[in-house]
């Protein structure tokens, strides 16, 4: 497994505080993946082993919850809430912009690499909808339009990388 060197510390620095190893699993498997981008292959042994359990006990908790991602994904992660509230005024639209502003489906990396768009359940923010998430920020209140300048600003942070 090709981690950083301070991503490994924390994975054993973590472990420490179960007393039963098996319970660090889920902290273990969010850090490999905010190291990788995703779960890379070999992720199930590799925990599997610096916990002391079966491999399909890991494996079950990664098919288990959505949040875990076992493909790449594109540099940058936007999530579009579909649930009612989000869905009621118009979560449906802001998605639909947001995919034809990058050329790309759901769950699929964009052609340019830049980003993932994800229609996932509500993101706790349920009075001002439609909410997207781009990476750890929220906006909220996402119509058409602001779809449309949040894609124009990533498209203009990519240029500037
Ligand atoms: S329904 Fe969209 S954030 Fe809760």
């Amino acid at each position: 497994m090709n981690l950083k060197p301070e991503t490994l510390q924390q994975i054993d620095e973590v472990i420490t505080h179960y007393p039963q190893k098996r319970s660090a699993t889920l902290p273990l498997l969010h850090l490999i993946q905010e190291d990788v981008g995703h779960l890379p292959a070999g992720t199930t042994e590799w925990v599997a082993e610096k916990l002391g359990i079966e491999p399909i006990n890991v494996y079950e908790v990664i098919t288990f919850y959505p949040m875990f991602r076992q493909q790449p994904i594109g540099r940058r992660h936007i999530r579009v809430c579909r649930t009612l509230s989000c869905a009621l005024t118009g979560g449906y639209k802001t998605c639909d912009t947001l995919k034809q502003e990058f050329n790309t489906g759901l769950n699929e990396i964009s052609p340019d690499g830049e980003v993932t768009i994800e229609f996932v359940e509500c993101l706790a923010s349920c009075g001002t909808g439609p909410v997207v998430m781009v990476d750890d920020q929220l906006h909220e209140k996402v119509d058409c339009a602001k779809a449309k300048a949040i894609a124009a600003q990533i498209k203009a942070e990519a240029t500037q990388r």
